[in-house]
């Protein structure tokens, strides 16, 4: 589970390109919490829970943060939301009428940087990282327009100032737009952009590339902050940098709640992509007592939104061969819009999945976006299946022009073409794979023109 966990975080962190959505992650963190909190003589010492995030890759020098940058815990219900205010109560010996001040804000679906002022001048930019050690990425940042180079009024001697790198839905779009014309791979969301544009060697390239900055907290610093986050705010404000103006002072958990909610119906129409709201208590004495666990402050949690969903009719089920012969059942929908995106296709995973969910075309789906990646459908709606739906029957031939048999190994959830290398499908996804990014990254050297070749007997 800690290998698996290390290894998703270094798609995430390191080349920007997650397989699996933000809610399987975060069910692989909950999984190992809840091993380590049964059987703590297990804790690793390489534990995912002692880490946040990966370690940088080379290309950039190593920034060591002189005060950790931390992560947030999570909560997925209200119920869990009471329990974050309940706990916050025992630890701090309150009272029952004694009121929790808290501020929420809306969680930035971006990446975490952390900018260093010294008398007022930026002088050092840096990516989280593993929360220790994180990129220098000052000269990428400089071109990031929410990024004061000087700041304005007073500030204290030595200032780190920490917020969230992020790309505009706008941008990112126009972004994406230029690059299906250049023929260069997409980017999958605003978030996976932003992060391929703030660590790109070349500053001028980030230059190019919308980025924006929302300020939302304080590494070192030479003077106390304040009495409370919420004056820390506005002295952010003044300085010049951008906070988020639906930032929200509650004056109780309930209050937040409403905020959640509140922000959960404008969610669509912001031009940011946001997955949560963050609450944070508003005393910084309060804060200062609290302290941190393990990678995340006690005074903060991050209260996620359920993944989007949608409904809509499973017209087809196609088949997909992989590199290495498997065979993955593909939805082929009638289009539909899950949280601002067009889906007409969503994987199925395996025929087991597609048994246990009795899943037949025509049938009326439940279609799933969580954040990012490949969209799935989730579930059918019985009520809504026409007379005529038959259940699915695996495919005893490859969809390639050989009709190679297939076959599925005892205990493997996969069907595969033994087809190998006869198998014209297999031949195209491996080709595709050997110049790909990940492996021999041969520029120009894409699905279209791969497929231009195969058709022209070149390859
Ligand atoms: S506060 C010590 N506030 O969410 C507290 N984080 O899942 C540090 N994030 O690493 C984080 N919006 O990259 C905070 N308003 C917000 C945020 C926010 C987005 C990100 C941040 C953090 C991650 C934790």
């Amino acid at each position: 589970l800690a290998k698996e966990i290390a290894h998703h975080d270094k798609l995430y962190y390191q080349k920007s390109a997650p397989t699996i959505s933000d809610a399987e992650y975060d069910a692989l963190r909950r999984r190992n919490e809840e091993i380590e909190r049964r059987f703590p003589a297990l804790v690793r010492p390489d534990s995912p829970s002692k880490r946040v995030g990966a370690k940088p890759e080379s290309g950039f020098a190593e920034v060591r943060h002189a005060v950790p940058m931390l992560s947030l815990n999570n909560a997925f219900t209200r119920a869990d939301v009471e329990d974050f205010a309940q706990r916050i109560r025992r630890f701090l010996s309150l009272k029952d009428d004694d009121a929790i001040e808290l501020v929420a804000e809306p969680k930035i679906d971006g990446l975490s940087a952390s900018l260093r002022y010294e008398d007022g001048e930026f002088v050092l930019g840096a990516t989280r990282g593993d929360g220790t050690v994180g990129e220098n990425v000052t000269a990428n940042l400089r071109h990031v327009r929410d990024v004061p180079h000087t700041l304005k009024g007073r500030a204290p001697a030595v200032l780190e100032v920490r917020g969230e790198v992020y790309m505009a839905r706008s941008d990112f779009a126009a972004l994406n737009k230029q690059r299906a014309r250049d023929e260069l791979p997409l980017y999958a969301n605003p978030r996976n952009s932003a992060s391929g544009s703030l660590r790109q060697i070349d500053p001028n390239v980030t230059a190019e590339r919308k980025l924006r900055f929302f300020a939302y907290a304080w590494g070192e610093i030479s003077e106390a902050p304040g009495d409370s986050y919420w004056h820390f705010l506005e002295r952010l404000r003044h300085w010049g940098f951008h906070v988020n103006p639906k930032a929200k002072l509650c004056k109780s958990p309930d209050a937040a709640l409403a905020f959640y909610d509140a922000i959960a119906g404008e969610r669509a129409a912001l031009d940011y992509d946001i997955d949560g709201v963050v609450y944070k208590v508003n005393r910084l004495d309060w804060q200062q007592r609290l302290g941190m666990v393990s990678r995340a402050p006690r005074w903060a949690i991050a209260h996620k939104f359920p993944a989007e969903q949608a409904q809509t009719v499973l017209e087809k089920i196609t088949i997909q061969v992989g590199r290495t012969g498997t065979l993955t059942p593909v939805a082929n929908l009638a289009p539909v819009t899950v949280g601002g995106v067009v889906v007409a296709r969503a994987t199925l995973h395996n025929e087991d999945y597609i048994a246990e969910k009795d899943i037949r075309e025509g049938d009326t789906g439940i279609v799933q976006r969580a954040g990012d990646v490949i969209p799935q459908v989730v579930e059918v709606v019985k009520a809504k299946r026409p007379k005529s739906a038959k259940p699915y029957r695996p495919p005893e031939t490859c969809p390639c022009p050989l009709e190679t048999p297939t076959a599925r190994e005892p205990g493997e959830a996969a069907r595969r073409c033994t087809g190998a290398l006869a198998c014209p499908f297999q031949q195209f996804e491996r080709l595709r794979h050997f110049a790909s990014r990940d492996a021999f990254d041969i520029e120009g050297l894409g699905h279209t023109h791969i497929e231009t070749f195969r058709d022209e007997k070149l390859i």
